[in-house]
């Protein structure tokens, strides 16, 4: 069984990085596992062109599609996410809306094999866990439209920097436990 972890904060040696690399430790005892980094990926924002609607393809061909074999690759997704402005990171969205192609609201729409369990972890500096479970939704909405099963998810608030992460390991082993 393979499980995909995705750093989807744009900086690679920070809080979320950490976070994803505990994971993938974890998991590493159960799954083949492999960690990418959203900023590896470079493609264009969506255009809103809606051609995707009726050819399940995107005009734009850049890394969109590299990410995607990735997904399809995977049995198991952990998309770990740092509030950014009380959202997901920008370059993250991003990713998200050029995914409409596989989007299950069209018909034709482009499809991933079926069966994959997806899993997310939110963090934020704040002290509220509502900034997490907007992040939580964001991600777990774009599952729901690939039709990848909501399977779980953890909100850590009170993080900003990579050396916090550390007293929240039992928290993140705990969670990886039931993956
Ligand atoms: C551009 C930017 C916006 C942020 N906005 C928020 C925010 O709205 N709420 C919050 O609690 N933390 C916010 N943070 C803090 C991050 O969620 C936190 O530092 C997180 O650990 C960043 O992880 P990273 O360095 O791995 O990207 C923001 C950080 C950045 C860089």
């Amino acid at each position: 069984m393979k499980a995909l972890i995705i750093n989807c904060s744009p900086v690679r040696s920070g809080a979320t990085a950490e976070i994803a690399r505990i994971a993938a430790e974890a998991l590493a005892e159960r799954y083949e596992t492999r960690t990418v980094c959203i900023d590896d990926y470079h493609f264009a924002f969506c255009r809103g062109c809606r051609s995707c609607h009726a050819t399940a393809q995107c005009v734009l061909q850049d890394d969109v599609t590299a990410l995607m074999a990735e997904f399809a690759a995977a049995d198991v997704i952990l998309c770990v996410a740092p509030s950014y402005w009380a959202d997901i990171p920008g370059q993250f969205k991003a990713f998200i809306d050029r995914c409409t192609p596989w989007c299950n609201t069209h018909e034709p729409h482009a499809a991933i094999p079926r069966g994959k369990r997806g899993y997310a972890i939110a963090l934020r500096t704040g002290p509220g866990m509502h900034e997490c479970e907007r992040i939580i939704g964001s991600i777990e909405h774009f599952y729901g439209h690939l039709e990848i099963e909501r399977s779980g998810h953890l909100g850590l608030t009170s993080v900003e920097f990579r050396e916090m992460v550390e007293a929240r390991r039992p928290e993140i082993l705990a969670f990886c436990r039931e993956i």
